[in-house]
């Protein structure tokens, strides 16, 4: 299909591409930054209610959009009017959306209605639990990573069943389910701001090239000082948290709107990582522990009684993981982003050494697959790069039935082919995470490689019990 640039669509693309991502990275400072304020409980709830109660920007596909995207599956979907629930649940379950923990007007999670810039119209939108809501075991989550979304298959649906042509992108959206590229997003949308804010007709060039990413789950940002996969960017900025909002508002808007995203920045802090649901081998866990905490906890902290988490920042010769997330962010974005209102109390960190901060890994159990890139399925291969698959499949829900408990993560089965062949459409490709495409390398952290069969076992038990 031949594809046309129009400027107006493309941004608006780009809003609902929304989203973060760009700014962050290393502090070795970590531990000397100020504990946060306690919650208030006030500010929680009424951040809870900002977040999964409200839309913030405009509708960019009708209703009928919605209704009408099922004629592009090859399953059959339920009547939307006559069975809305079925619908949505079969639209959830095609793109990789989750059902809504709270009333969301009987979309799924992620999705919002709103209206058109007539301020009449009717219409829907994404929000950031499109990215940052999933389910696991039939039960759905704010902010567990949205592990199945097939961002790039949605949009082309929304578009053409509005009778409308997908805008260009200039970057790839996502190649794989549960990947997106919340950080271009941001660096393109703010290229066409100047340093005030105000619009541009021309993009600043930015020089920057970021890969698709695996979001990170909401409940450790808590723990953090510096957040970002690159660690650079201070967690107590909230507008940082409102660069989703750029291809829309102005200034005044964003000014307008800080004290909400302030409240929503209390919730996010407020949530907790769900438990391990299947029994756990205390005696092995407890070995675990001593494991971890003599090859893991320097670099992850340490849970339990004795919380602490050093916020560290491995520099990517150490880690040896995928290197594009921070090579792709170039100096010249950040310098921009350091100019704007949104970094005026925080801006983003640029005299330490790049590298990956090691995450906190509260709940990691749920949040597989793992890396800042989603490379690899399980915490075993993680822990034993010798099994780690070059071409995995992504399963097709996150029910229990697809949930490897031995192992802590997905399921999976290697795939010999390219993703993309004859006989695969690319929503099928889409179900395939290939390891040799830019930004998706599984190689590096290899910290478990020299454990014993029986240690590594004991540690993932351990893991199991965060
Ligand atoms: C298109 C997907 C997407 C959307 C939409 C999105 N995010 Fe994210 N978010 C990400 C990804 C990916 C990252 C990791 C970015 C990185 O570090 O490069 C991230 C990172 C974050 C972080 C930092 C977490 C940490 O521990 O470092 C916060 C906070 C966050 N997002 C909040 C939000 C909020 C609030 C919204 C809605 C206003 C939102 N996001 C919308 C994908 C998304
Ligand atoms: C030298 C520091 C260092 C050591 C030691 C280390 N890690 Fe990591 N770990 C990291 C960094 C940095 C990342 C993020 C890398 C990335 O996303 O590219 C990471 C990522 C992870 C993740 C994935 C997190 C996620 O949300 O996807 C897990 C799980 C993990 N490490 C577990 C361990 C365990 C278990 C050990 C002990 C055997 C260990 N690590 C040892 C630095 C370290």
């Amino acid at each position: 299909m031949r594809r046309r640039i129009n400027r107006q669509s493309f941004r608006v693309v780009l809003a609902l591409l929304g989203a973060l991502g760009w700014t962050a990275c290393p502090s070795a400072s970590a531990g000397e930054a100020p504990t946060p304020p306690k919650p208030d409980r006030e500010a929680v709830e009424r951040g809870r209610k900002a977040l999964t109660e409200r839309g913030y920007l405009y509708a960019e596909w009708s209703d009928a959009a919605y209704r009408g995207a099922s004629k592009y599956w090859d399953e059959p979907a339920p009547d939307p009017e006559k069975d809305p629930e079925g619908y949505a649940r079969a639209f959830g379950r095609h793109y990789g959306f989750h059902p809504a923990p709270y009333p969301n007007d009987g979309l799924p999670m992620g999705l919002k209605r709103s209206v058109k810039r007539d301020g009449v119209t009717r219409g829907m939108q994404v929000d950031c639990m499109v990215c940052h809501g999933g389910s696991i075991g039939g039960k759905s989550y704010v902010g567990l990573p949205n592990t199945q979304i097939d961002y790039e298959t949605f949009f082309l649906d929304m578009f053409r069943a509005d009778g409308r042509r997908m805008p260009i992108i200039p970057f790839i959206l996502g190649t794989a389910r549960g990947t997106t590229n919340a950080g271009m997003m941001s660096v393109v949308l703010l290229s066409f701001r100047n340093s005030d804010l105000s619009r541009r007709t021309f993009p600043v060039p930015m020089g920057s090239n970021l890969p698709e990413l695996d979001a990170p789950p909401w409940w450790v940002l808590k723990r953090k000082t510096m957040m970002y996969y690159d660690g650079r960017t201070p967690a107590a900025s909230a507008r940082a948290n409102m660069q989703f909002l750029l291809a829309e508002k102005s200034l005044a808007e964003f000014q307008e709107l800080e004290p909400t995203f302030r409240d929503i920045q209390a919730y996010l802090m407020s949530i907790e990582p769900p438990k391990y649901p299947f029994p756990i081998d205390a005696p092995r866990a407890d070995h675990g522990r001593v494991v971890f905490e003599k090859s893991c906890a320097r670099c992850h902290g340490t849970y339990g009684e004795t919380v602490s988490y050093p916020g560290k920042i491995v520099p990517l010769d150490v880690v040896g993981t995928d290197p594009e997330r921070i090579r792709g962010m170039a100096d010249r974005a950040v310098a921009h982003y350091n100019t704007t209102w949104f970094a005026e109390k925080h801006p983003v960190q640029t005299d330490e050494e790049d590298g990956y901060q090691a995450p906190p890994l509260d709940g990691i159990w749920a949040s597989a697959p793992y890396l800042h890139n989603g490379s690899i399925p399980t915490l075993n291969a993680l822990l034993d790069s010798s099994t780690r698959p070059k071409r995995f499949t992504r399963p097709p829900s996150t029910d229990f039935e697809h949930y490897d408990s031995q192992r802590v993560g997905w399921k999976f089965e290697e795939v010999a082919e390219p993703a993309t062949t004859k006989k695969r459409n690319s929503y099928e490709a889409h179900f395939i995470y290939d390891t040799s495409r830019y930004g998706l390398n599984n190689g590096g952290h290899t910290f478990g490689d020299k454990l014993s069969k029986d240690d590594r076992a004991d540690l993932i038990e351990y893991l199991k019990t965060l």
